[in-house]
């Protein structure tokens, strides 16, 4: 407990208290000396001794208004005469001693002892002493620091153990976020001379859990977000942890540099940064797949993209819904001859689908050629100047197709009614745009409309690779400001679906996942109050932890979020809130109604009230402005210290 009492800091005795609130006596003088006692600041009372023994308690303290004292009455009265007698220019006098008496109310937040040499913090007071003598103090500097970053020596073990898993030396890293700030008038208590306390969030109540950032529009939530996406990046960086971190950048503001701020995540971390976007942009990777490499992704989002259409069914279409092109399993088949076949019908069915595909528009990608094989027989009747086995470009292979179809009877009767195989003449119709009947369908017309969700230079399925630049604790930031919003919600719920069944598969089989935090903004849109717990985000925010994912999402309305997810959040970080139901949502978590004038009332930007799984209490906290050019600086002297063959 030691330097929790800074002599300096006196500001009062307490005068009456029980186990919720302590009522102090102060005065004037001592709260100028303090630098002030402002509305929900901390104090520390001790009973002061004649002996020189340290208190073997302290009372930690916050300050929840003004409490009358028995003499405010007369005071009153006398200053009021004091006034009245004299003239509007003469000075005031109402320096007497008697005046400068006042009163505060304060909630007991907790008690600090010590235990087997370490600092503990109980959330309570255990007894009282009615007669004691509890001088008060506010603490500033290094002592304040101590108070608001404490950790209880049980989180603190497991955060060790946790670095031992991780390979680190020591405890594990905390992110420093802001400094204390208590009033929007900040004039004395973080003014010229006084002691800043710096605010850590310690990385095991961040990593693997989930943060909420609350706050109206511009009231610095995207700021916290970059603050913390670059803090982590900083402190992996000089501890050798690898912690992979994913941004839905809605707005474009992470990937960006924009006009307000002048430079963005990605600038100040251009060699760890990997942009994503929908559309073809230079410094942006194509964030869709290549649909005639992935060829069930790129089937499942024209599944999808049909599914939500408004686009006629036909039985062709419902065929083609239906398909699934999943490569045959030698074990699932009764012969390695029926093996085979299997293999040769599934390689038919992908040549057909491809060359349905470029039927369709959807660009090849540079010197594609498709490859099928098929029993001699049909290929010399079909035509016998080529073998598709050697590669035929989609142009030739859609003349093949087209022939095939026209000579249809006759291959049935040299290759068998099933040389083709069911899926393959669904694709077929498709392609030449008649059904089994000979009948007109608009087939390969119904996937004109989704072109644009194919990436023709990708070569890997964009969910791998972001995966991959994740589990080397790369920044990639998902630029979702362009592109249509339902192909982008999809997208999105995609490669979340993959981060987090990718990191589940790792931790069922015994290992340990990497680490990876999630940034959302707007999350209201995807954990909102009736998403189904069953959805891929909220499955996340819920057991997320598991996998080692972290989740941070930040919204302007506390009430449109889902209140189980709400109530399963860690850490809470909130600015001004504009009205009393948003401040009523929030006062059921902890003690935020404490700050509920203070909430409403300043509406600073970045002026932030933080609760961390670790802090008992909500702490108020100015968070620092993400500075570019001093990240940059940072960045710099941070990679000159890594080692060579690092990436
Ligand atoms: N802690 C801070 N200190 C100083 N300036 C800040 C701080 N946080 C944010 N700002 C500035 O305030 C403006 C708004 O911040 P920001 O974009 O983070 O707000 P927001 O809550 O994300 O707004 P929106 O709801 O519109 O997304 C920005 O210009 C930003 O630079
Ligand atoms: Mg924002």
């Amino acid at each position: 407990m030691d330097g929790l009492i800074q002599e300096s800091q006196f500001v009062g005795w307490v005068y009456q208290m029980d186990y919720e609130q302590a009522l102090i006596l102060t005065r004037d003088e001592w709260k100028l000396r303090a630098r002030g006692v402002p509305l929900n600041c901390f104090l520390v009372a001790a009973a002061v001794s004649k002996k020189t023994d340290a208190p073997r308690e302290i009372l930690l303290l916050r300050v929840t208004g003004p409490m009358a004292l028995p003499q405010d009455g007369e005071a009153t009265q006398a200053k009021i005469e004091a006034c009245q007698g004299r003239a509007a220019d003469q000075a005031r006098d109402n320096t007497k001693d008697e005046f400068q008496f006042g009163g505060l109310k304060c909630r007991v937040l907790g008690t600090f002892y010590e235990r087997d040499g370490r600092l503990r913090l109980g959330s309570d007071i255990e007894s009282y002493a009615s007669a004691a003598q509890l001088a008060v103090y506010r603490p500033t500097g290094a002592a304040l620091e101590k108070i608001i970053n404490y950790i209880s020596p049980e989180r603190a073990v497991a955060a060790e153990e946790e670095a031992r898993r991780l390979g680190l030396n020591g405890e594990l890293p905390r992110f420093p976020i802001g400094t204390v700030r208590y009033a929007s008038t900040d004039r004395l208590h973080r003014g010229d001379g006084a002691e800043p306390a710096t605010f850590h969030l310690n990385a095991v109540d961040f990593l693997a859990r989930r943060t909420a950032v609350f706050g109206m529009t511009r009231t610095g939530k995207s700021n916290t977000v970059k603050q913390l996406v670059s803090v982590v990046m900083r402190t992996g960086t000089e501890r050798g942890l690898k912690i992979g971190q994913i941004i839905y950048d809605l707005n474009g503001e992470y990937a960006n540099a924009n006009q307000q701020d002048q430079g963005s995540i990605a600038e100040v971390y251009p060699e760890d940064t990997i942009r994503y976007r929908m559309i073809p942009t230079p410094g942006f990777e194509p964030m869709l797949n290549n649909f005639y490499r992935q060829i069930s992704e790129g089937h499942n989002t024209l599944r999808g993209l049909i599914e939500g259409s408004k686009l006629p069914r036909s039985a062709d279409v419902e065929a083609f819904l239906s398909l699934d092109f999943e490569e045959p399993r030698k074990e699932d088949s009764s012969s390695d001859h029926e093996y085979q076949r299997q293999l040769a019908q599934h390689r038919l069915k992908l040549a057909a689908y491809q060359t349905m595909l470029t039927r369709a528009g959807y660009e090849p990608p540079a010197g594609f050629e498709i490859r099928f094989e098929v029993i001699p027989g049909v290929r010399q009747k079909v035509n016998r100047t080529v073998d598709p086995a050697n590669g035929l470009s989609p142009a030739q292979a859609y003349d093949w197709f087209d022939m095939a179809r026209k000579i249809q009877e006759e291959l049935i009767t040299i290759g068998g009614a099933s040389w083709i195989g069911p899926d393959t003449n669904v694709l077929m119709n498709l392609m030449l745009q008649k059904n089994d009947q000979g009948g007109y369908i608009p087939g390969f017309r119904l996937l004109q409309p989704f072109k644009d969700y194919h990436a023709p230079n990708r070569s890997t399925d964009v969910c791998n690779e972001i995966y991959d630049h994740l589990a080397a604790g790369k920044i990639v930031i998902l630029d979702l400001s362009v592109g249509d919003p339902g192909q982008r919600e999809r997208l999105g719920k995609r490669i979340a679906r993959h981060i987090f069944q990718s990191s589940m598969a790792v931790f069922n089989a015994g290992r340990l996942p990497p680490h990876v935090v999630i940034y959302v903004e707007e999350a209201h849109n995807i954990i909102g109050r009736t998403a189904p717990l069953t959805e891929i985000w909220p499955s996340i925010a819920k057991e997320g932890a598991k996998a080692r994912i972290a989740m941070v999402y930040a919204t302007q309305e506390v009430s449109s979020l889902h209140p189980n997810i709400l109530a399963n959040t860690e850490n809470i970080l909130v600015s001004h809130l504009n009205n009393e139901n948003e401040i009523n949502e929030l006062a059921r978590y902890y003690d935020f109604r404490d700050f509920a004038v203070s909430l409403i009332r300043a509406q600073d930007v970045g002026f932030a009230r933080v609760k961390t799984l670790s802090n008992p209490f909500v702490i108020p906290v100015q968070i620092d402005k993400f500075d570019p050019e001093r990240e940059k600086r940072r960045a710099a002297r941070g990679n000159a210290g890594r080692p060579a063959d690092s990436p």
